[in-house]
């Protein structure tokens, strides 16, 4: 018998075991990451209009495929709108609803956060949805905008903060209107908010560099207007796609070793959801009428949960909306 070799018997044995781990890890992290609960709401969107930053690729493209199915004007926003053209046309082909328009945003740039808003409040006569969905995520980067801020922090939290800002009246006027802040599990993992105020190596605010710091901030945010916003008929939610298959981990090309990136690339792409099924918190978030009233909430596979205890903290709430206050330049709020 083949078995009664040791060296058959051993590599034999090796080898289920590995494989039992395998499975046992890609089991796991599926029943972590790889399932979410669509949304199955039936609402229509026909006459509203819905911003969605970001909405060039992934979770901002198959969010705007499917409300733009409801029937809903879609302005989607890129850096550079020719590679935008393309996305355009895809969610027009899919969805038959040629109501689609493509805008140019920078959220590093405060310039080009007020040259869109502008446009915006001269073009639109309401704004039912806006979605702040862009974001970058790279661990290692240093890299900093020409205010000095950190990169990662201004692209996914200051810029979306003052975007928001600036379109609130618009937003007033279309009440019930929603605001929906994009976050991630990662936000769960800082454990502590450092608002320093000083330079650190011509970083502004250098603890705050990192992305999930970010999508924290970004779910204050949520809890912080919608107390602001108390009576207004303007909702704001925060909410967690999950694992979701895009281009958002591309950067991590470069700095993770070859080998190493490859087996988590491989072991990402088998547990993560498809950027269709990563938008249903989203969609679930914009169009679900049950909704309507729990204002400041934080979803997770379309179900409210409780976020990071820091986002409950109304001292830490507090100081970093003064905080963003200043670094946008703006006195008062809501
Ligand atoms: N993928 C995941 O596993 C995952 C998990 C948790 C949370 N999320 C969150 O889900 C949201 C969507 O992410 P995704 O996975 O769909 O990523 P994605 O495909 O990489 O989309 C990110 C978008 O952000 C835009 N963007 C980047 N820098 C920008 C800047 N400076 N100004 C304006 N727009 C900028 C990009 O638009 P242009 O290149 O066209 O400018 C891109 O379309 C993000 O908020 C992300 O944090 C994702």
């Amino acid at each position: 018998m083949v078995l009664d070799n040791p060296i058959v018997f051993y590599t034999l044995v090796t080898v289920t075991i590995f494989v039992f781990y395998v499975c046992l890890i890609l089991a796991g992290g599926k029943f972590l990451f790889g399932w979410t609960r669509h949304c199955k709401s039936k609402t229509r969107l026909f006459g509203k209009t819905v911003i969605i930053t970001g909405g060039r690729t992934g979770v901002g493209k198959e969010t705007a495929v499917d409300l733009a199915e409801r029937g809903a004007r879609i302005i989607i926003t890129t850096r550079n709108c020719t590679r935008g053209e393309e996305a355009i046309k895809e969610i027009k082909n899919r969805t038959g609803n040629y109501n689609i328009e493509c805008m140019e945003l920078d959220l590093t740039d405060f310039d080009s956060i007020h040259r869109f808003a502008t446009r915006i409040k001269q073009s639109e006569i309401r704004l039912d949805i806006l979605i702040n969905c862009a974001a970058i995520i790279d661990f290692s980067t240093t890299n900093v905008t020409k205010y000095g801020h950190d990169y990662i922090f201004a692209t996914n939290y200051i810029g979306h903060f003052l975007l928001t800002y600036l379109l609130l009246d618009l937003l007033k006027l279309s009440v019930p209107s929603r605001i929906i802040n994009i976050s991630s599990l990662m936000h769960m993992l800082p454990f502590d908010l450092d608002l320093k105020t000083m330079c650190d190596n011509g970083v502004k605010y250098p603890g705050l560099s990192g992305y999930m710091v970010s999508k924290l901030a970004v779910v204050m945010h949520a809890r912080s207007l919608s107390q602001r916003l108390t009576g207004s008929g303007v909702s704001v939610y925060a909410v967690n796609p999950g694992l979701v298959k895009t281009e958002l981990y591309i950067p991590f090309k470069s700095k993770i070793p070859a080998c190493f990136l490859k087996v988590l690339l491989w072991y990402l792409r088998k547990i993560s959801l498809t950027p269709k099924a990563g938008a249903q918190c989203v969609i679930y978030a914009a169009v679900e009428e049950s909704l309507q009233g729990s204002s400041g909430i934080y979803l997770d596979k379309s179900k409210v949960v409780d976020g990071n205890k820091l986002t409950k903290n109304e001292g830490l709430c507090q100081q970093l909306w003064d905080m963003s206050m200043e670094i946008c330049g703006l006195q008062q709020y809501a």
